[in-house]
């Protein structure tokens, strides 16, 4: 048995109904006040895929690979105040092509995030990192989609939290937004909010969010604090919580579009001109699994793919 499939039958057991197990049912299109009963699977968001944790670890097996894909973009002359990304939330599919396809009982993942100072952690002397994104998943034996997990990391936490009283579903246009501008010792503040699916473009005459959160959080925790000198957009595959030593397979989204900028210290708006971009590669999976690129210098896109072809 697949560890991946022991795992969803004990979540299904502990769950408490034999009978989830053998007639999955479908999630109820309503938005349950308890968030944390709704997400049988977290993620383990690792800010270093390089650091063993057990002796089994094999994240990355080559210096090839890669758990992330998206775009970074290093200012090493300016600091960062704000930095957004604007997505529609893919929804999670079982990939029909490559080495993780069509397992009717797997467990299928991915995770989209923005980030400053996440990616190249070590770079800058303070070490802080700050992120938000969600997290989309598909379980074969609950009954498929899952319903997405919208999280937050701040500086010197070792995990994320998710956000409380804050949900989105698969379609819904979101928006994130991290103000770093303040100094160390001040706060850094993490704002999302959910346009829902009808509104296309959140500059759309009267787009209101459907519902928002903010969360205020020290910018500086245990020493950690951030440089404010990268920001990234990012599609990430990593482990899930419980099987730390390889990164899920990575759900197909098809392709996910992040509308996405910063805005400097001196007030002014930076594109993502120079930006370096990224692809998932985990030769277990299949090779590349991502095929991104930064379009108009607006937009970080990224296909779900397999293989160089
Ligand atoms: C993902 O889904 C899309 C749309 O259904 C499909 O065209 C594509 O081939 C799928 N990709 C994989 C890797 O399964
Ligand atoms: C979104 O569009 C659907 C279908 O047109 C409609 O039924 C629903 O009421 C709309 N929701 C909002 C919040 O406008």
């Amino acid at each position: 048995m697949k560890p991946t499939t022991l795992l969803t039958l004990l979540a299904t057991a502990t769950a408490g109904t034999s009978a989830a197990a053998t007639r999955p049912l479908p999630l109820a299109p309503t938005r349950p006040r308890d968030a944390a009963a709704q997400h049988p699977h977290r993620l383990l968001h690792t800010l270093t895929p390089a650091a063993p944790s057990t002796a089994n670890f094999r994240v990355l097996a080559a210096a090839t690979e890669s758990t992330k894909g998206g775009a970074v973009l290093t200012l090493p002359n300016s600091k960062l105040s704000t930095i957004h990304a604007t997505l529609r939330v893919p929804e999670a599919k079982i990939p029909t092509a490559g080495p993780t396809a069509n397992n009717p009982v797997g467990v299928y993942a991915a995770s989209f995030w923005v980030g400053a100072d996440a990616v190249v952690t070590g770079a800058c002397a303070g070490g802080g990192a700050l992120r938000a994104g969600v997290d989309i998943f598909y379980d074969g034996t609950l009954g498929g989609v899952q319903r997405p997990f919208v999280w937050y990391q701040g500086p010197g936490q070792g995990s994320e939290t998710g956000f409380a009283g804050f949900e989105v579903a698969a379609g819904d246009l979101v928006r994130f937004k991290l103000e770093v501008g303040s100094e160390e010792g001040g706060e850094v503040v993490v704002v999302a909010e959910n346009f829902g699916g009808n509104v296309t473009c959140v500059k759309d005459n009267g787009a209101v969010p459907v519902s928002s959160v903010r969360q205020v959080l020290p910018a500086s925790v245990g020493g950690k604090t951030l440089c404010r000198g990268e920001a990234a957009w990012v599609v990430e595959d990593f482990p899930l919580e419980g099987l730390p030593d390889f990164p899920v397979a990575l759900a197909n989204f098809t392709s996910v579009a992040f509308g996405a900028g910063v805005t400097l210290e001196d007030g002014s708006e930076r594109d993502l001109a120079g930006a370096e971009v990224l692809d998932v590669r985990l030769e277990a999976q299949g090779g590349r699994l991502t095929s991104c690129e930064v379009v108009d210098g607006k937009k970080v896109k990224c296909a779900r793919v397999v293989g160089d072809s």
